[in-house]
């Protein structure tokens, strides 16, 4: 088997590779002039079964996948899996509006063009990748989440809203805690609220769970209503830590003691790795 890690995923394709024990090779990513992708797999031929992992947000790593896929195939690679660690388009699963298309399927209709698996983690909506017609399997990181804070001191494990309440119940129950959800109104992009905590946080160490930080709103107001409730620490751990406009140092100068991801979209903070959950799938086959 062989890892090609696109330009999105390099870290976490080699750390993959590692564990496999197999061989890797990151593929060269650069822009022409005029802005489009050029990527290239420098090496003579790959007559094996190929895993490339790469992002598909934003859209440029979309744009370079369909690249890696065709170079990959032409190269002889006798099986494509895709690991797809931030799935770009997911939140996009219907039309919600006359005239919007149905972007993720979209977007999985081309990607199934050549592909043989494909593998993504916490994913937004499972049944986007119901598009593919080849086996896709969506991976939990809920298990890493809780190793990563099995030490440290929580007594709660919450998820701000009620999508994400078997998040909090999974990642609370590997944690042998109690779970809850808390209560929030989507106002509109970037604002959000979220009610008075109902449950009881009074001096509680409060683990706040959840599948991606985009805006950071979300994860603003939930901490701040957890401590207005007398929670004695708030701390944060989402999938994927998309961060758009400066969230990062908006999450850290917030209610927050703690704000930690990931690494499917890898940036400052994401410390969680999600390669032996990959690797474990990929071993099964
Ligand atoms: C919503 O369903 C998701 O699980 C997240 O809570 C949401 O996408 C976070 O967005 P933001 O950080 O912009 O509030």
């Amino acid at each position: 088997m062989i890892i090609v890690g696109g330009s999105s995923s390099r870290d976490l394709a080699k750390e993959l590779a590692s564990i496999l024990g197999c061989q890797y090779i990151q593929a060269a990513s650069t822009k022409f002039p005029d802005g489009e992708n050029y990527t290239r797999i420098d090496c003579e031929s790959l007559n094996d079964d190929v895993v490339i992992v790469q992002n598909t947000y934003p859209d440029s790593n979309m744009i370079e996948m369909f690249l890696l896929q065709d170079a990959v195939r032409r190269m002889g690679a006798k099986t494509i899996t895709l690991v797809i660690p931030y799935f770009g388009y997911a939140r996009q699963d219907r039309v919600f509006k006359p005239g919007e298309p149905e972007s993720a399927k979209v977007m999985c209709r081309h990607l199934d063009m050549a592909c043989d698996r494909v593998i993504t983690i916490d994913i937004h909506k499972e049944t986007v990748l119901d598009h593919f017609t080849c086996p896709h399997i969506d991976l939990k990181a809920a298990a890493v989440i809780a190793d990563h804070f099995k030490s440290k001191g929580i007594d709660l494990v919450l998820s701000p809203d009620i999508g994400a309440a078997g998040r909090a119940k999974d990642v609370g129950d590997r944690m042998g805690l109690p779970h809850d959800h808390l209560e929030k109104t989507r106002l509109s992009g970037v604002d959000v609220k979220i009610a008075p905590a109902k449950m009881d946080c009074k001096g509680k160490k409060i683990l706040i769970v959840d599948d991606m930080i985009s805006t950071g709103g979300t994860i603003i107001a939930a901490a701040s209503a957890l401590r207005e409730a007398g929670a004695t620490s708030v701390s944060v751990a989402c999938t994927h830590g998309v961060f758009v406009n400066n969230a990062i140092e908006r999450l850290t100068g917030s209610a927050l003691d703690t704000v930690l991801c990931c690494n499917t979209l890898e940036n400052e903070v994401s410390h969680i790795s999600v390669a032996g959950i990959i690797a474990d799938a990929i071993r099964k086959g």
